[in-house]
């Protein structure tokens, strides 16, 4: 790879360096005051998306620079590169295509001289077909009994994808199957699962793109042997086991027929896969037709990212303005708010996608990077992180830009919980954009020693999104839209957002660690002297 100028010494970082001296202090209140246009300016509205982000520490001018940058960071050539099928996942050799799960029949992208869409829709059918037979109680077990019962097995992308849209469009869902995910190595996951299931009406699927991880491996192999302690019949296992895998070889030697894989593809990354095969256990749920739209949803925001100028972007601009406050206020967090209970998982599937894509500290070129990538993601729900964190992200010393998340229509009409609801999370950008001055609290008679306690400093952004209704293809749109803005930053910070080098080393370990847990004799353990005595401990303890 040809060396490049240093992103730092790049003309437009330099722009945005001078202009951050020059903003850093302005205040919210200040912006709003003075351009009575601000909040219309500052929101774009597409693929379904209300995006304002004007309660944003930023002027025209900032948005601006920000573009300049992405501009001058090759985004729109990248961006090309990864919709065409190039193999931009440098360190793994392969293409990026999650943008080719959702779309349309007649689209072509083109993988080693091969359309790859045909595929993707073939993988499709056979899902539907065997969605459906479930769903309609014509896929029996072993004993002639209909499935009631599926439990997805897998971890990661394997795992939090699909219980993340379970959760989501749980309103969409079956209520006559019930659904478990077992993910964790501990055993616990597995047991609290199944402890209610009777094995003649219960279907695994066992997802894992690699059909290799320990915690997956692990827990398929229980549940073979809690299936087949009931069932008693090795033939049981074709009933009972279903696989979705990119490795058909390490499927058939777990002893499941590739008759009954779903396939996928490793231009399909882990934690980008809910729209793939690993999405099956999803499309049981909530039946193919909304899977379809959940597609289609997502289809709609990657044209939009394909095609819209970066300043009327939604994804450029979420990544741009997450690189805003990285880069230069040095914030270390993004908090993510859904006032949607279906979303409760959202956030720990946001966690995965964003910080094991652009959680990295080398430039794809191998250099040191001299500036902060990836930002820690976390949140919960509203109304209820306000009775618990919002404290930190509203008087702490800390700065938490904020994404609220929010649906004009409840998916349950009940009496004023959702004008409630909106009120809240309206309120909370709001206080947290505005706060309140010690003038106003004295105005209002607060003592003058309680006044610092009950002064609000605000000026802390927050974009605050707001949808017509969770439905799957708002799903799709939402889901998209985190990735691309994933792969904005990434774009910019020249990382490689689709490899996971990171987590392999605590993969190695284990697996000397485990044999010396269990051996009979006392292991000679050649750890540091803190890891030695940790064995040793558990070893006299279990
Ligand atoms: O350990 C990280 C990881 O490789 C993730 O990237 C991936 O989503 C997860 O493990 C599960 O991998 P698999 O689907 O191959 O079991």
């Amino acid at each position: 790879m040809a060396d490049q100028i240093s992103l730092k010494e790049m003309k437009e970082w330099k722009a945005l360096e001078g202009h951050y001296a020059r903003v850093k202090d302005m205040h919210l209140r200040d912006l709003f005051s003075q351009d009575p246009k601000r909040a219309e300016k500052f929101t774009v509205e597409a693929a379904g998306v209300y995006f304002d982000y004007s309660k944003h520490r930023v002027t025209a001018t900032t948005v601006n620079l920000l573009c300049d940058l992405a501009e001058a960071s090759g985004l729109r050539e990248k961006i090309e590169d990864m919709f065409t099928g190039e193999k931009i996942n440098l360190t793994e050799g392969r293409a990026v295509l999650h943008t080719a799960l959702r779309a349309p029949k007649n689209a072509t992208v083109v993988v080693d001289g091969e359309n790859v869409v045909p595929h993707v829709h073939a993988v499709l059918e056979k899902m539907e077909q065997f969605a459906d037979k479930v769903r309609a109680g014509e896929w029996k077990g072993h004993t002639g009994k209909p499935i009631r019962n599926i439990v997805n097995i897998g971890i990661g992308g394997s795992d939090l994808g699909p219980v993340m849209a379970y959760e989501a469009l749980k309103d969409y869902s079956d209520r006559k199957l019930t659904f478990r995910f077992v993910s964790n190595v501990d055993g616990t996951d597995f047991a609290e699962a199944v402890r209610d299931l009777r094995p003649e009406e219960t279907l695994f699927i066992v997802a894992s793109k690699t059909f290799t991880t320990l915690e997956t491996m692990t827990n398929a192999t229980t549940a073979r042997d809690w299936a087949l302690k009931a069932l008693k019949d090795e033939a049981a296992i074709a009933k009972h086991f279903v696989a979705v895998s990119t490795n058909a070889s390490k499927v058939s030697g777990f002893g499941i027929d590739t008759e009954n894989m779903f396939g996928f593809w490793d231009w399909v990354g882990g934690r980008y896969s809910m729209f793939s095969a690993i999405g099956l256990s999803t499309m049981i749920a909530i039946g193919p037709k909304h899977f379809r739209e959940m597609l289609s949803g997502a289809h709609e925001m990657d044209v939009h990212y394909r095609n819209a100028p970066f300043e009327e972007n939604l994804p450029a601009l979420m990544g741009l303005l997450g690189l805003w406050y990285t880069d230069f206020f040095g914030a270390q967090s993004i908090a993510v708010l859904p006032y949607e209970q279906y979303l409760k998982r959202f956030p720990a599937y946001l966690q995965q996608l964003t910080m094991e894509s652009n959680g990295k500290s080398v430039t794809l070129d191998g250099h040191k990077t001299d500036y902060q990538t990836g930002q820690v993601y976390w949140g919960e729900p509203g109304t209820n992180g306000q009775h618990s964190f919002y404290q930190l992200i509203h008087q702490g010393t800390k700065l938490i830009p904020c994404d609220f998340i929010a649906f004009a229509k409840p998916r349950h009409k009940l009496g004023r919980h959702h004008d409630l609801l909106l009120a809240n999370v309206f309120a909370q950008a709001e206080a947290l954009a505005f706060g309140k001055t010690a003038e106003e609290l004295k105005d209002e008679g607060v003592k003058d020693w309680l006044i610092p306690h009950k002064t609000f400093e605000g000026n802390r952004p927050s974009t605050t999104m707001l949808l017509d209704e969770l439905t799957p293809a708002g799903l799709g749109r939402l889901v998209a839209l985190y990735e691309h803005a994933v792969f904005t930053q990434g774009a910019v910070w020249r990382i490689g957002s689709f490899d996971q080098w990171g987590v392999e080393l605590g993969k190695v370990l284990a697996g000397r660690i485990a044999p010396e847990l269990e051996a009979a004799e006392e292991p000679v353990l050649a750890h540091d002297t803190s890891t030695n005595a940790l064995i040793r401990r558990y070893r006299s303890r279990r």
